[in-house]
């Protein structure tokens, strides 16, 4: 365990290019919104004044309307579709000039983030408690931001569901569960031409989004233009529109973990009391999704009206913000670490699998399609110690621990081998396990 610490203490250190650690060397050499929570908590055990330069870095290129953008770019270039491709700082009203930022968001684990440093920093010398009670007070209003803008403009009826306007914004780029909602992005002969850079840097292509996956998903970019990344125009116009199930749970525990700190650093009262609201409404919204017979909970396309029945890890929200009575959610939880999922016999470490192994989608090496995702894995096992499932998260942090015993902390891992895949030296994968290592 101690070398796996040091293993991972390393990739942070390597990938720190001074005020951002990129989200891995060669394949993602930017910051990711997402990526850069989870890599300031690995972080926040290196040092607390690092780590919330992290979180600084990341609020630095908040949009004027709130909005956290999905990437931040640093100087270097080598990604694609990198900040020409988006024209943010050309055509949208709120985004910064600098830094430059694409014109999407990804989920907000932020606040979890923030929260969970917190508890670092007061394990630590009176320096870190100083430094991680400064973090709460200087980032708190930009977080309340961050959620009111998710609130007002991702669901504008109030239904507790927020919604995505691409795959990427789910943070789970090419899950089944979008497979439905991207037959309605038609790209347009106008679609202007590109080079992929992403298919070059892992070791099997294959690994990576198929071609006319990323057809839509720069189709759907043009169509942002177009609306000026007008957040109310986009949520209008955009050819996918989907209430994801899964990040409105992580934004009601987020949340409830941004109203804790803010009734305890002294933030509004009403501002508190408003994340509260959006936290019940959302954790009530996710429950109230569950297909009556699997129990699981499900997206709900808003271009055609239809819940999405597809099986995948997001079928588990409610276990990530609660609001089950008792019964179903042991029986959620039972299925999420059962034969089907964790439990599967077939798999070498028990953690979840994005697609079980049993289901007519699954693809075993294919991103979002199948692998193990160390990162969900602990976002798991943190909400289980959260609500109380104690032997439930210790069982994903050692089976993890296995996972990611041969030190390549890699994006993400083949199920049933157990093979590192996509990128190595993933920089979020090593936070979280300096996280449950130390
Ligand atoms: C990628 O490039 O695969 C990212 O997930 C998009 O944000």
């Amino acid at each position: 365990v101690t070398d796996l610490a040091m293993g991972a203490a390393d990739v942070l250190r390597s990938n720190d290019i001074g005020t951002m650690v990129t989200a891995a060397p060669a394949l993602y050499p930017h910051m990711w919104s997402w990526d850069a929570a989870f890599i300031s908590i690995g972080l926040a055990h290196l040092g607390v004044d690092r780590a919330g330069q992290e979180i600084r870095t990341l609020l630095a290129a908040q949009w004027a309307d709130g909005m956290i953008p999905h990437i931040v770019y640093g100087d270097r270039g080598g990604y694609f579709p990198g900040p020409g491709r988006w024209g943010t700082a050309e055509l949208s009203a709120s985004a910064p000039q600098a830094p430059l930022t694409s014109g999407i968001c990804q989920p907000p684990v932020h606040a979890i983030a923030v929260g969970r440093i917190l508890e670092v920093a007061r394990r630590g010398s009176a320096e870190d408690r100083a430094a991680g009670e400064q973090l709460v007070r200087d980032s708190w209003d930009a977080l309340y931001r961050w959620h009111a803008w998710l609130s007002q403009y991702r669901d504008p009826d109030g239904t507790g569901l927020i919604a995505v306007v691409h795959g990427w914004e789910s943070g789970m780029d090419n899950s089944p569960r979008w497979d439905q909602p991207y037959t309605a992005v038609v790209p347009g002969p106008d679609l202007p031409p590109y080079v992929r850079l992403d298919r070059e840097l892992v070791r099997d292509g294959a690994e990576r989004p198929t071609d006319l996956e990323y057809d839509r998903y720069l189709w759907l970019i043009e169509e942002m233009r177009r609306a000026s990344y007008d957040p109310v125009k986009v949520y209008d116009t955009c050819s996918f529109l989907v209430a994801d199930v899964f990040v409105s749970a992580i934004f009601a525990v987020a949340s409830d973990v941004l109203a804790d700190l803010g009734e305890e650093f002294g933030q509004p009262a009403a501002h508190v009391a408003e994340l509260r609201t959006w936290a019940a409404r959302s954790r009530a919204a996710v429950a109230a999704s569950c297909h009556p017979e699997t129990g699981l909970a499900r997206d709900f396309d808003r271009r055609t009206g239809q819940w999405i029945d597809v099986e995948t890890l997001a079928g588990f929200a409610p276990l990530i913000c609660g609001g089950l009575d008792a019964d179903a959610e042991r029986a959620l939880l039972a299925t999420l670490h059962g034969p089907r999922w964790a439990g599967h016999p077939e798999l070498v470490a028990k953690v979840p699998p994005t697609v079980s192994p049993d289901s007519a989608g699954f693809k075993s090496r294919e991103y979002w399609r199948g692998p193990q995702w160390p990162v969900v894995s602990w976002l798991f096992g943190w909400a289980h110690a959260r609500h109380g499932h104690t032997a439930a998260a210790a069982t994903l942090r050692t089976e993890t621990l296995k996972l990611v015993g041969d030190g390549a902390f890699s994006e993400y891992y083949e199920p049933v081998t157990g093979e590192a895949l996509g990128s190595r030296m993933q920089s979020w994968t090593a936070a979280v396990i300096l996280d449950w290592c130390t």
